[in-house]
């Protein structure tokens, strides 16, 4: 498996050291990323906000790069959330534009590492440009079996659970059953994520500690890993060290026996 990475790491580095460590029987199935502290990255350089989210695209396409090799199940990315509507019409703008040149860039390269694109969230919400760029990259990836790189837009957890608890009413009434038949399984079919593996592991950058709206179901028994580094400086390194520490965790599940997190 470390062969994956023998083109692109280099021989004495951090990223090398690291992936030494990484217990390759053992990798989380699925990684969830909070990708925050874009606006403080360009603030403390004196830049526009924007110049904070343009640096970012460089920590997605590294960690989705080492998602990919490392052979997760999928990779989640937060990268706008219901309530980033909230913020000036210029930043929105140019978040959704940034998402469609990310698309076009790097769709050929995802396609390449047999990546399946798939955005979760009210995309029905979005420009018409942004839900034709997202299309094309579901339909030209629809067909791989690697890592499945979820990117939540327009995501809100609430707004999850409240559009699952609807699917699951109505398939209810149809099939003429009581309320009180539907299970977790029921909510969990009718989640975003559906189909996507358990979420193992929730990473938040910038140092905050709330999840903001995020995977409110999945992230039940996740394990949580926050950082203080700052989206746009997020690399390789940092998300083998995410990896490194889940493996070092005890995972209970509420009983008392620990419960190997075998892929
Ligand atoms: C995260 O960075 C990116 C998005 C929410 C789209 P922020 O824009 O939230 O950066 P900070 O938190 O203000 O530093
Ligand atoms: C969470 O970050 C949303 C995304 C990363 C897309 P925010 O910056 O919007 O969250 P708060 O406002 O700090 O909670
Ligand atoms: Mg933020």
């Amino acid at each position: 498996m470390l062969a994956n990475f023998a083109e692109v790491v280099e021989r004495g580095s951090r990223d090398e050291a690291l992936l030494a460590q990484v217990d390759w029987t053992r990798l989380p199935r699925h990684v969830a990323v909070i990708m925050d502290g874009n606006g403080r990255w360009a603030a403390r350089r004196g830049q526009p906000r924007i110049a904070g989210h343009r640096a970012g695209v460089e920590a997605v396409r590294a960690s989705v790069d080492t998602g990919a090799r490392l052979g997760l199940g999928a990779l989640t990315l937060y990268a706008f959330s219901t309530e980033n509507w909230k913020r000036p019409r210029l930043e929105v703008d140019a978040l959704m534009r940034m998402l469609k040149r990310y698309l076009r860039l790097e769709l050929e390269e995802i396609n390449r590492q047999d990546i399946r694109f798939q955005p979760i969230g009210r995309t029905d919400a979005l420009q018409e440009s942004v839900r034709r760029e997202l299309q094309r990259a579901i339909e030209r990836t629809e067909r791989n079996t690697g890592m499945v790189l979820s990117v939540a837009l327009n995501y809100g957890g609430r707004a999850e659970i409240v559009d699952a608890a609807r699917a699951a009413v109505r398939a209810l009434v149809a099939e003429g059953s009581a309320p009180d038949g539907i299970t977790e399984e029921d909510i969990g079919r009718n989640l975003y994520t559906c189909g996507l593996p358990e979420l193992d592991l929730l990473v938040r950058t910038s140092g905050e500690l709330r999840i903001s709206n995020f995977m409110l179901w999945q992230a039940a028994y996740s394990e949580i890993y926050v950082t203080e580094t700052l989206w746009p400086d997020f690399r390789r390194a940092d998300l083998l060290e995410a990896i490194v520490d889940y493996q070092r965790r005890d995972r209970r599940f509420g009983g008392l026996q620990l419960v190997a997190n075998a892929k």
